[in-house]
């Protein structure tokens, strides 16, 4: 049986490069020789003991499964995409090989560098689904009449800072929570108004002021408390969360979750399979090329080198070390 390296996770909170069987494609996968991966912060809360840490990846193509699309995909092709990590043995990207839905792979425009390439995985492709599927935003270049308010709570996080351009081009106004110490950042990223979150009543009387009463027709929740949010939305405002929404919901508010999870068939009991999720993660993986051309933003990159350095990085996500940026590790 041929090995590849690949990092385990021992315990909830420790990990370690092992030798394992190298994946073979099932009849719809594609076989992928891993050049970068990108941790999140779901490797480092949920990672299974026994499991292969890692969701996203960049690599090259080097066999497809009897099913997968062979007039899409090739030998050689140059790919990045999502799998079912830190959950089951055989599955993770921080290894030297990785199977991966051929549904789930993306070619990566030419322009892009593998390291930044590895960004617009689970960080661009969750909040895709969040504002295209769940909150009918229309995709581009149709845009929103009116150009209505869009609150990020969490805008420097790597999901915020895809919502916050997918925002702009719905033709939104984008208003974002965040430390001073990222202000730039997410105004980087388009925000035009930035508060401050630490201070929650404050946060709020910032958004009403800034958007004339508090026309707040739409939000995203990737962090921080319910309350600036629920503070500052109008009624009927539509809210999608990748966190789970408050304990107990309030009235005439529609608050769709978006879990990544229930798009794999190897979703665990509490994030049960879902084929519309599943869909909805298909299309918003073949929507990212022609996103990253029109100029979707890649985030800022830590980048590093070397499967052995994984577990310092998932410690890291785990203390709260990791601010406005992606861990990156090139293999
Ligand atoms: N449901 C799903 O399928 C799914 C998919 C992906 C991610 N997620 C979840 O989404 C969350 C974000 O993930 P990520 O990788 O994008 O995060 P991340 O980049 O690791 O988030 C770090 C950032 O969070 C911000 N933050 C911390 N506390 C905050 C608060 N109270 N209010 C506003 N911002 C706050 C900090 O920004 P400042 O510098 O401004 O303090 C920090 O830079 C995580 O909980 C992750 O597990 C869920």
């Amino acid at each position: 049986m041929s090995t590849i390296k690949a990092v385990i996770h021992d315990t909830a909170t420790t990990a370690s490069v092992h030798d394992v069987p190298k994946p073979t494609p099932g009849p719809s996968e594609l076989l992928v020789k891993v050049s970068h991966v990108g941790l999140n912060p779901v490797d480092a809360k949920l990672g299974q003991p026994g499991s292969r840490v890692g969701f996203d990846f960049v690599g090259e193509v080097v066999a497809l499964g009897a099913d997968a699309p062979s007039d899409k995909f090739k030998p050689g092709d140059r790919v990045s995409g999502i799998v079912h990590g830190s959950a089951l043995p055989n599955q993770g990207t921080a290894a030297e090989y990785t199977a991966v839905e051929a549904a789930f792979a993306f070619h990566i425009p030419q322009s892009v560098a593998d390291a930044d390439a590895v960004t617009y995985d689970t960080s661009a492709l969750t909040p895709a689904i969040a504002l295209y599927d769940k909150l009918g935003l229309p995709l581009p270049p149709a845009t929103v009449p009116g150009s209505p308010w869009f609150l990020v709570s969490g805008g420097a996080t790597t999901v915020g800072l895809f919502a916050i351009q997918y925002a702009k081009r719905a033709g939104l106004r984008v208003i974002a929570t965040a430390s001073k110490r990222s202000e730039a950042l997410v105004r980087s990223f388009g925000a035009d108004v930035v508060v401050d979150y630490h201070d929650p009543q404050a946060a709020i009387a910032q958004v009403k002021n800034a958007t004339a009463g508090g026309e707040v027709a739409y939000a995203f929740e990737a962090a921080g408390t319910w309350d600036i949010i629920l503070g500052s939305i109008k009624p009927g405002a539509k809210v999608s969360t990748v966190t789970g929404p408050p304990t107990t919901p309030p009235a005439g508010v529609d608050i769709a979750p978006v879990w990544l999870l229930t798009a794999f068939k190897t979703a665990p009991a509490i994030f049960p399979y879902n084929g519309r999720d599943a869909a909805a993660l298909a299309a918003a993986v073949a929507q990212l090329p022609a996103f990253i051309d029109a100029g979707l933003k890649p985030i800022p990159v830590d980048l590093r080198s070397g499967l052995e350095r994984i577990p310092e990085g998932l410690d890291e996500l785990r203390a709260g070390k990791v601010s406005g940026k992606k861990l990156v590790y090139k293999i």
